[in-house]
């Protein structure tokens, strides 16, 4: 076939960031993968809001009806960047039933629902991926499946949280108090919706709860993520730490020796040696530690459209190579340890 048709769920910030780069890499990605993409139908939700979308549109059609994609026969992949839990879920749950590949973004909806959507995915042999759900446009759940297939990652700490690095990092650089770095944090548009998934943690544990299941083979619910955020640092105490020597990050942490796994957010003095004191500002890294690869780091973008972007398209040209080799594939196998293998005290 010259063309895969492609469903997309949602035409936000990420949305119109995955119209956009497919036009624009699509000589590339046919290249790959000797065909076209073509996004053939949009979800939007509400026709008023303004997109900005770069491409010359080439027949996409949009509608605000889910199921002129979900039952469209020529659409073989569904993107899911709409956000949000319960509609994005029924929405993926029918994909699935109608035997379409998914490729989604959401973070929240993959923390709760995770064990769901890869049972329903396996049952109708279909794709499910979603690599721009942790560390927007850094490949890190490809980087810790896939580069560490042969390793036994030990430990992994994570800065996860870009509103909360750029409170962080402004309050200790420039002495700006925490409510204005909020503020600018939430103008700059990286900020969730309401900042307090942010500034308290949960999105952070979120991405730490996904990531720990990937590098430990091992299922791990959200509420086995001890949280604590950023709320009520000031100043003073960013000061006294780095007066000697180290600097607060918001830090999730995940240690796993084959018996235990042990997983936080909290914010954390580490010393302004360690590789994760350079990452400022917005960005996010994830550092792991391997066995056999010993110190390995992930830096990069970790929110906006064009990051988000390229990590789910990423994930549109994996499941359209499985499709020409007859396979079907996920971001995950089958954990090889169950939850009795988690924290000794639950
Ligand atoms: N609110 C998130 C952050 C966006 O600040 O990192 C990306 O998931």
């Amino acid at each position: 076939e010259d063309k895969v048709s492609v469903g997309l769920l949602g035409v936000g910030v990420v949305g119109s960031g995955v119209i956009s780069l497919i036009e624009k890499h699509q000589e590339k990605i046919a290249h790959q993968l000797g065909c076209h993409v073509h996004v053939k139908s949009a979800l939007i939700r509400d026709p008023n809001k303004s997109r900005h979308v770069e491409a010359d549109l080439d027949g996409t059609v949009f509608t605000t009806n889910a199921d002129d994609v979900l039952n469209d026969p020529e659409i073989e992949v569904v993107v899911e960047v709409m956000g949000g839990i319960e509609e994005a879920r029924e929405s993926i749950l029918k994909a699935f039933a109608s035997k379409k590949h998914v490729v989604t973004a959401n973070k929240d909806l993959v923390a709760l629902y995770g064990a769901e959507l890869h049972e329903a995915a396996e049952r109708n042999k279909c794709d499910f991926y979603y690599e721009a759900s942790v560390a927007g446009g850094i490949p890190i759940l490809r980087g810790i499946t896939d580069g560490f297939a042969s390793d036994h990652i030990e430990q992994l700490m994570g800065i996860v949280n870009g509103t909360t690095n750029y409170i962080l990092t402004k309050m200790h650089n420039e002495g700006v108090s925490y409510e204005d770095a909020l503020k600018e944090a939430q103008e700059l548009g990286f900020a969730e919706a309401d900042p307090a998934a942010d500034v308290d943690g949960l999105d952070a544990a979120r991405k730490m709860a996904i990531l720990c299941r990937l590098a430990f083979s091992t299922y791990i619910d959200l509420e086995d993520v001890e949280v604590t955020g950023i709320n009520g640092i000031d100043l003073a105490d960013l000061q006294y730490g780095d007066n000697l020597g180290f600097i607060m990050k918001l830090i999730g942490f995940a240690k796993f020796d084959d018996k235990q796994v042990e997983v936080n957010v909290q914010p954390a003095f580490i010393s302004k040696q360690h590789p994760l004191a350079d990452v400022k500002n917005e960005y996010n890294a994830v550092y792991v530690y391997g066995e056999a690869v010993g110190e390995a780091m992930f830096y990069g973008a970790g929110a906006g459209s064009m990051p988000t972007a390229a990590a789910v398209i990423s994930d549109v040209v994996t499941v359209i190579k499985n499709m020409h080799r007859g396979v079907t594939g996920s971001q995950v196998v089958e954990p090889r340890f169950k939850k009795e293998l988690k924290t000794e005290d639950q």
